[in-house]
């Protein structure tokens, strides 16, 4: 999910980036326009989130994947990739991903390629499992900025359980196999974190995932990300349900990658203060494509705004659909889009009560539905 966008931007205190300057000037526009709460923006997006396949090859026991289904496996066209590429050229941010797994796309390649010299940050999460070495060398010889990889278990016999369809072994050998490509090729990209989507189950392997990072010289480290709970098994699992338990391991990572030199960081770190009353400005910002080419406003929403084999880019990101969504994002009233009343995307907005279950919902962004509660 859009956590992501909030690891780069801590990456990037680390990590210095030169942005085309069309980019920069692009995202100055975009601030005031959003800042503004501006409907119709001469601005384009500054995050481009390209869903390149909506297919996975694991179901993780604690993903979404395991609870909601889509229709049709789709794989994203380089014609539709191609008409995407005048906002991708102002972008700041490309996100290859956003709900399943890019590493099973069939055109990475060529995505990777063609946006190779646009000047922006690109990046996606993976599970790494399918990282073959020619996977690693795509990345490798078209400098995708970063990488993360999920991985929350650290013994075999619990990764399997948890990451249904992988094993430790295979993520272990690829990650060695992608330092190989990055030594031999002298490239210090892809940046390199593991990202731990911490449920009760899985925060007391905070140490041994730093550990992890350390042993595979991850230089971006180790995130923990919130969990949202999607079904009955779920129960228990979530940061609210045992604040007490979690902070006494949050504090134990802290420590440890202190000690071993391991950047560390917790995404909306519910013991932050600082991370209420924030207002929603993705639809602003970003814009989400499923790879048949329909276009959402965010990551959470399920509300098409049109599709970019009927419309031009233009047409969509000032259309009427997404100006009206603009308009219902950031008040609190009745009239707020249903989506962002409950919005699972907490950490950007917490205008009235966040939550961490999204347990009530039956539908979600891409065309996905409920098949398990
Ligand atoms: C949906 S996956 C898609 C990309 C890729 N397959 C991967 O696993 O990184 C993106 C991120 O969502 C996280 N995630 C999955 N289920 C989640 C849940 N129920 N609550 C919070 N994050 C979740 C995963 O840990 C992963 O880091
Ligand atoms: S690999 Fe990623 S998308 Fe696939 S089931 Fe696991 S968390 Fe979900
Ligand atoms: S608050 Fe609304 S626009 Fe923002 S991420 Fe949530 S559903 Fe999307």
């Amino acid at each position: 999910m859009s956590d992501l966008d909030l690891q780069v931007k801590q990456s990037l205190q680390r990590v210095s980036h030169q942005f085309s300057d069309a980019a920069l000037k692009n995202a100055q526009l975009n601030d005031q326009e959003k800042f503004a709460f501006k409907t119709k923006l001469e601005s384009t997006p500054i995050r481009m989130r390209i869903e390149l396949t909506n297919e996975c090859n694991l179901r993780c026991t604690f993903c979404y994947k395991s609870y909601f289904n889509n229709k049709d496996k789709l794989q994203m066209s380089l014609d539709v990739f191609k008409k995407l590429d005048p906002y991708m050229k102002r972008a700041k941010f490309l996100t290859f991903f956003t709900k399943s797994e890019p590493l099973i796309a069939e055109n990475l390649k060529p995505a990777l390629e063609m946006t190779a010299d646009y000047g922006a940050v690109r990046y996606f999460s993976t599970n790494g499992i399918p990282l073959t070495r020619e996977k690693s060398e795509w990345l490798v010889d078209n400098r995708l900025t970063f990488l993360q990889v999920s991985v929350n278990s650290f013994t075999p016999k619990e990764y399997a359980k948890v990451y249904r369809g992988g094993q430790l072994e295979v993520l272990e050998n690829n990650l060695k196999t992608l330092n190989d490509v990055k030594k031999e090729r002298k490239s210090v990209f892809p940046k390199v974190r593991i990202s731990m989507c911490g449920t009760k189950e899985s925060i007391v392997n905070i140490e041994d995932g730093i550990r992890f990072a350390k042993k595979y010289q991850l230089e971006e480290g180790v995130q923990i990300t919130p969990f949202y709970e999607l079904g009955e098994e779920h129960d228990g699992q979530t940061y609210e349900d045992s604040p007490e338990f979690f902070r006494s391991y949050y504090e134990r990572g802290k420590r440890l990658a202190n000690e071993l030199g391991v950047p560390f960081w917790i995404i909306s770190d519910a013991t932050n203060p600082d991370g209420e009353l924030k207002y929603c400005y993705d639809p602003w910002e970003s814009m989400s494509i499923e790879p048949n080419g329909e276009v959402f406003p965010c990551v959470v929403s399920n509300q098409s705004m049109g599709n970019v084999n009927k419309q031009s880019l233009d047409e969509i990101w000032n259309g009427p659909k997404i100006q009206e969504f603009r308009s219902k994002v950031n008040i609190p009233t009745d009239d707020q889009n249903e989506e962002c009343k409950n919005c699972l995307n907490c950490h950007v907005h917490k205008l009235k009560t966040a939550t961490n279950t999204a347990r009530p919902l039956k539908t979600f962004a891409g065309g996905y539905y409920r098949v398990k509660n």
